[in-house]
């Protein structure tokens, strides 16, 4: 059976990440969470103190991060992957706010941005592959066989998210949230380096008023036609 590659980009908290879950669930594919390894890099900056040279000093930033290793390891069914932070898994401290706050500035950076394509792109896509992120059909994969890109209001991405936090026991406020989400959205939208667009031949998916379910009958539809054809 042919194996797709399925690039899954969209703005801040569009429910990527759960929808690229369930498809590799579903067909067996290797997931990755392209997200999770800029916000690794900033819990590296945020632990090490070392965020203030994003404002005056770039190139000392960078250097700062030559001790840092970022890798993924597949969990028991080898298809869900936990990003590792020097040999740390960091998947649960990542999702923070404080890293939230931070990791467009450096995923705005070009050096980063190079070093994490690298990684991306040594997954085996022989195994079919679902990423998902902000460059991946434009940047990573811009042969993907599927290219998806998801949007929801702000107002219903941020209920979403603070639902979420609050229901893993975070202290958030609304408002942070939803000022978070839309000033990520324009950091990424608007960076010189791969910034988030919709390429012309992805498909757009506005999930404002859509269940999961919904959304994967749908994707469900365009993997079949692929595979099919
Ligand atoms: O996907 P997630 O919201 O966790 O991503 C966190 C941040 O990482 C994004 O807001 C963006 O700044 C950056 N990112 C990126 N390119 C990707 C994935 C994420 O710049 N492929």
């Amino acid at each position: 059976m042919k194996k797709l590659t399925i690039a899954i980009d969209g703005y801040a908290s569009t429910g990527k990440s759960s929808i690229a879950k369930k498809i590799a669930i579903k067909y067996g594919y290797i997931y990755i969470n392209s997200g999770s390894m800029y916000r690794a890099v900033t819990l590296f900056a945020i632990e090490n103190k070392i965020l203030g040279l994003l404002n005056d000093n770039i190139d000392l930033f960078i250097e700062k991060l030559n001790r840092i290793s970022i890798n993924f390891r597949f969990s028991e069914n080898n298809l869900i992957s936990n990003v590792f932070l020097n040999n740390r898994n960091v998947e649960k401290d990542i999702g923070s706010l404080e890293v939230s706050n931070y990791v467009s500035k450096v995923a705005a950076i070009p050096e980063i941005r190079k070093e994490m394509v690298k990684l991306q792109r040594n997954v085996d896509r022989g195994k079919g592959v679902v990423m998902d992120g902000r460059d991946i059909g434009s940047v990573v994969f811009p042969d993907a066989d599927i290219k998806l890109f998801l949007t929801a209001s702000d107002a219903v991405r941020a209920s979403r998210r603070f639902e979420e936090m609050i229901n893993n026991g975070s202290s958030v406020s609304y408002d942070d949230i939803l000022n978070n989400i839309r000033n990520r959205d324009k950091i990424d939208s608007s960076r010189s380096d791969s910034p988030l667009i919709i390429e012309k031949d992805a498909v757009v998916i506005d999930n404002s008023n859509m269940s999961i379910d919904e959304q994967i009958n749908q994707i469900n539809i365009l993997i079949n036609y692929k595979l099919a054809n």
